[in-house]
């Protein structure tokens, strides 16, 4: 892995704008799941079920994803986004209104939405993936870290081109094929961008936050290829209506995910501070629902269509994915990395600093993942039980509530600190050399 640069971190208020808006798509998630909840909990395909599906995606997740990935990528692999305020003047705004809007528009709010959806989203994430392409193409870093970061923007890309020709059926009326588009999105969404994403940043994090032994370099060179070779055939299955394609698409594509759990979870296990703090937990409970939503995709290949017990599994693996596994490691990793950030953008400011703990304290976090993870396990219920997404869908409204107040008093301490700092009187000692 190539040495981190610090020096190169964006502008704080780049990624941060993205991680203060980001949990509120979670509470709208969360409450328009208690609110709706029998037609979110009667099948994965009413408008309703796919509304809150891309809160929690198109909003919480894509926000959460983009701030971090403008953050990491010039630190970790050297690749300077250019005029990264500019770009996060333009993309932020094009992101939070076009993802509310697109679930507005399945809310039931009509087609105007899911048209200004459609244009909002696709400006946003075309700008944000053209400039941040641009800059991981032109990186000279060596190591795994880079050929995921860059699989992951290619990812995005296409899930991105993906739902937007999707919601062109619903907002314009094109005359476009459903199933197999709906297919490769959701694929491509899943894995080519959320799981490669996570993937990339945990190269970083993991060993950084946690103190584990570094991902081995093998290991983080095969997983992002077994994913991508999954997506492949996926979608060569899909597109030629090739089963047997289909299959190894999904064989491959247990396999990666899979891999990236067992791994991640061994090296948590070998790691130099035995302590189990919040950040470990998160990522901890995060590989297991990504490890049980591999097993109910697996599991899924045999199941007949439209049978009563698929379409149970059908919405574990959704509710695994998009409830459990991708929150959770942002649930872990968000308040580090928040924390992280202050300091650093501090640490030039001021000789004394306050530590990470001061600016997002462990203790305020603990309260909150608690309220995660029992929202998590009443969620986890709903295929044997679905009021129960009523309280579920509750306690997660608060959990991401939670988030989003812990995230804006770090800001506020960042604020005030700096304020401080530049606003007193400079002597000489004051000037970090
Ligand atoms: C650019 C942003 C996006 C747009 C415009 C978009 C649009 C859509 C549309 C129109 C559908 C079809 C709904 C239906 O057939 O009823 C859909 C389905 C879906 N999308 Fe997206 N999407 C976007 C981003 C994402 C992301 C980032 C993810 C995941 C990480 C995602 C995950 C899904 C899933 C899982 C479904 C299937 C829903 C279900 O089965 O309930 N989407 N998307």
């Amino acid at each position: 892995m190539s040495a981190l640069s610090f020096e190169q971190a964006p502008p704080i208020s780049a990624p941060l704008r993205f991680f203060l808006t980001a949990p509120w798509f979670g509470v709208a998630a969360g409450l328009a799941l208690a609110w709706r909840w029998e037609a979110v909990t009667a099948s994965r395909w009413t408008p309703e079920a796919v509304g809150v599906v891309h809160l929690m995606t198109a909003g919480f997740l894509l926000q959460v994803m983009v701030g971090a990935l403008l953050q990491v990528m010039p630190v970790a692999v050297g690749a300077n986004v250019a005029k990264p305020l500019w770009l996060a003047a333009v993309v932020h705004p094009c992101l939070t209104l076009g993802g509310a809007l697109l679930s507005a528009g399945f809310l039931g709010v009509g087609p105007w939405a899911m048209q200004a959806a459609a244009v909002l989203l696709g400006v946003g994430v075309l700008g944000f993936v053209v400039v941040t392409g641009l800059a991981l193409l032109r990186s000279a870093a060596i190591g795994p870290t880079l050929l995921v970061l860059r699989l992951a923007v290619g990812g995005l890309l296409v899930a991105a081109a993906l739902g937007v020709a999707l919601t062109s059926i619903f907002g314009f009326g094109a005359a476009l094929p459903l199933v197999e588009l709906l297919d490769l999105h959701v694929a491509w969404a899943s894995l080519g961008w959320a799981l490669l994403l996570v993937m990339g940043v945990g190269y970083l994090v993991v060993p950084m936050f946690q103190l584990t032994p570094a991902y081995p370099v093998r290991v983080a060179r095969a997983l992002p290829a077994l994913v991508t070779a999954a997506l492949a055939a996926w979608t060569v299955g899909t597109v030629w209506s090739v089963d047997a394609a289909r299959w190894l698409g999904v064989g491959l594509g247990v396999a990666g995910v899979a891999g990236f759990a067992v791994t991640t979870l061994r090296l948590q296990s070998l790691r130099r501070r035995k302590v189990t703090d919040s950040t470990l937990l998160a990522w901890r409970v995060s590989m297991g629902c990504l490890l049980a939503a591999a097993v109910a995709q697996g599991a899924l290949r045999w199941l007949p269509e439209g049978g009563a017990a698929r379409s149970r599994l059908e919405t574990f693996t959704g509710l695994a994915l998009f409830a459990g596994a991708f929150p959770a490691a942002i649930n872990g990793m968000l308040p580090r990395i928040v924390g992280f950030i202050g300091w650093l953008h501090l640490q030039r400011v001021t000789l004394t600093p306050p530590t990470m703990q001061q600016l997002m304290p462990e203790a305020r976090g603990k309260w909150q993942l608690r309220t995660f993870l029992a929202a998590l396990a009443l969620l986890a219920a709903t295929p044997l039980w679905a009021p129960i997404v009523v309280p579920g869908g509750l306690l997660f409204a608060l959990s991401c509530a939670l988030l989003g107040w812990h995230v804006s008093l770090g800001a506020r301490a960042y604020a005030r600190h700096r304020r401080e700092a530049t606003s007193a009187p400079l002597t000489p000692t004051d000037v970090p050399h």
